[in-house]
C-alpha cells in the first residue's frame, strides 16, 4: 500500500464518526484533502469550517457549504491530518502553513479527529522541524529567543500564511515535554501560534497502515 493509499484509508475511516447533520471542522494538507472527498461523498454534513483558504476552496468544489466559526457557539467533530503525532495523541502541525487557524478551529470543536499513515506515528516528536507563525517583524528577535532554547529556527521562503505572517521552521528540538515548550513558545512576543498541538491533543488518532486501520482513543 503506498503512503497515499494509507492516507486514504484513514480519512475514509474518519467519516463514520461523523454523525447526518454535523457541522464539521476540517483541516489542511494532502490527508484532508482525501478526507473532504469522501465527505463530500458521503454528503450528510450541514456544513464544514474551514482551516484556511485552500481547504475553503476545496471544500466550495466539492460543494460542501462554509460557515463562519464566528457564527457556531460549538460543534462536533474536527478532522485534521499531523506532520507527527505520538502515543498521547500530542502531535507537529502546520508543514501546510496553517497552524493558526487549524489550533483555533480545533479549540472549539468536540472531539478532534486527527488521521495520519503509519509513518506519522512517532515516540518523540520533534523530527519534523517545528513551525512558528511569527509577525513578520518579530521573525530576528523571536529566532533568537528559539535558538535560545535549543531549536534551530529557519524563515520558510516565499511563503506567507493566510493571515500575513511569516513561519520559523525549528529543526533540532528532541520534546520530551510538549505542553511546556508549547506555553513557552506561545509566551514569546511576537509569536502567534507554535505548531505543538498538546495542550488540545487529539482526542482520537485513525492511522492508515500497510495492515489496515488502527484506531486509538485518548
Ligand atoms: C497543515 O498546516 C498541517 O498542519 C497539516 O495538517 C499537516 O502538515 C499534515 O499534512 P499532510 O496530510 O499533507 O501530511
Amino acid at each position: 500500500m503506498t503512503q497515499d493509499e494509507m492516507k486514504r484509508t484513514a480519512a475514509r475511516e474518519a467519516v463514520k464518526y461523523l454523525s447526518i447533520g454535523d457541522v464539521v471542522g476540517v483541516g489542511t494538507g494532502s490527508t484532508t484533502n482525501y478526507f473532504i472527498e469522501e465527505l463530500s461523498e458521503w454528503g450528510g454534513a450541514v456544513g464544514a469550517i474551514a482551516s484556511s483558504e485552500a481547504t475553503a476552496d476545496r471544500l466550495r468544489n466539492c460543494g460542501v457549504p462554509i460557515l463562519d466559526l464566528n457564527g457556531v457557539e460549538s460543534f462536533s467533530v474536527y478532522v485534521d491530518g499531523a506532520d507527527e503525532i505520538n502515543h498521547k495523541l500530542e502531535m507537529i502541525k502546520g508543514g501546510g502553513g496553517a497552524l493558526t487557524r487549524e489550533k483555533i478551529v480545533a479549540a472549539v470543536a468536540k472531539t478532534f479527529i486527527c488521521i495520519v499513515d503509519e509513518t506519522k506515528v512517532v515516540d518523540v516528536l520533534g523530527q519534523f522541524p517545528l513551525p512558528v507563525e511569527v509577525l513578520p517583524m518579530a521573525a530576528s528577535y523571536v529566532s533568537r529567543v528559539i535558538r535560545g532554547l535549543g531549536g534551530d529556527p529557519e524563515i520558510r521562503k516565499n511563503f506567507v500564511t493566510d493571515n500575513g505572517n511569516v513561519i520559523l521552521d525549528t529543526y533540532g528540538l528532541s520534546i520530551e515535554n510538549a505542553v511546556e515548550l508549547e506555553r513557552k513558545l506561545n509566551n514569546v512576543v511576537g509569536v502567534v501560534t507554535n505548531g505543538l498541538f498538546s495542550e488540545r491533543p487529539a482526542d482520537l488518532m485513525v492511522v492508515g497502515g500497510a495492515n489496515g486501520i488502527k484506531v486509538t482513543r485518548s
